[in-house]
């Protein structure tokens, strides 16, 4: 199960024990509370889990966890690291996640977002993600709040 972009060396493929260390390297550069290798590791063996890894050539360079949940595709984490920000790869990724939902018969996209999130939140706006709510103090390190937003797909 891979998608390739349109330059043919952009791919995601299912993340494995092995891509563990670079993928919590770009974690911790990424988050003031990153989750854990073994949080990631989890991720691979959760059925309901479906973790991709971004490669560039060889290079891994993102990455996204997606939850089967019911009527929702969720987006768990969703992230590129930092040099290679602003050139399109969470579109790319988003778009993964759309064409994913759609196959496996979902009616939307969900996710949650810190509310001082402003990168994550244009991107999601762009892609058409609507939002629909708050849970206040979600976030247990600095009880920031959280931004829940969806995209609804048509039929
Ligand atoms: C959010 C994130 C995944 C976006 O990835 P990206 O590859 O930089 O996004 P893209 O290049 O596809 O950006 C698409 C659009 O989103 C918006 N956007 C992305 N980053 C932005 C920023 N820093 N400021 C303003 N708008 C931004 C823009 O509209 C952009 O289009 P443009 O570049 O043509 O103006 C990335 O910033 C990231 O990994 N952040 C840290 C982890 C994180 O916060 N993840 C989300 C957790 S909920």
């Amino acid at each position: 199960m891979q998608r390739q972009n349109s330059e043919k060396q952009i791919k995601l493929i299912p993340l494995k024990a092995e891509h563990i260390d670079r993928v919590y390297e770009i974690e911790k550069l990424s988050y003031s509370n990153p989750w854990t290798k073994f949080g990631f590791l989890s991720e691979t063996r959760n059925p309901f889990s479906l973790p991709f890894v971004l490669v560039k050539g060889e290079e891994i360079i993102g990455y996204i966890v997606l939850w089967d949940y019911g009527e929702s595709l969720h987006i768990a984490n969703i992230t590129v690291h930092p040099d290679y920000r602003r050139r399109g790869y969470g579109h790319f990724m988003i778009d993964f996640a759309r064409g994913k939902a759609r196959e496996l018969g979902k009616k939307m996209v969900t996710l949650e977002v810190r509310e001082s999130n402003t990168p994550a939140r244009k991107l999601y706006e762009k892609e058409g993600f609507e939002a629909i709510g708050t849970i206040k103090g979600y976030y247990p390190d600095n009880r920031e709040n959280a931004v829940i937003y969806r995209l609804k797909l048509e039929d």
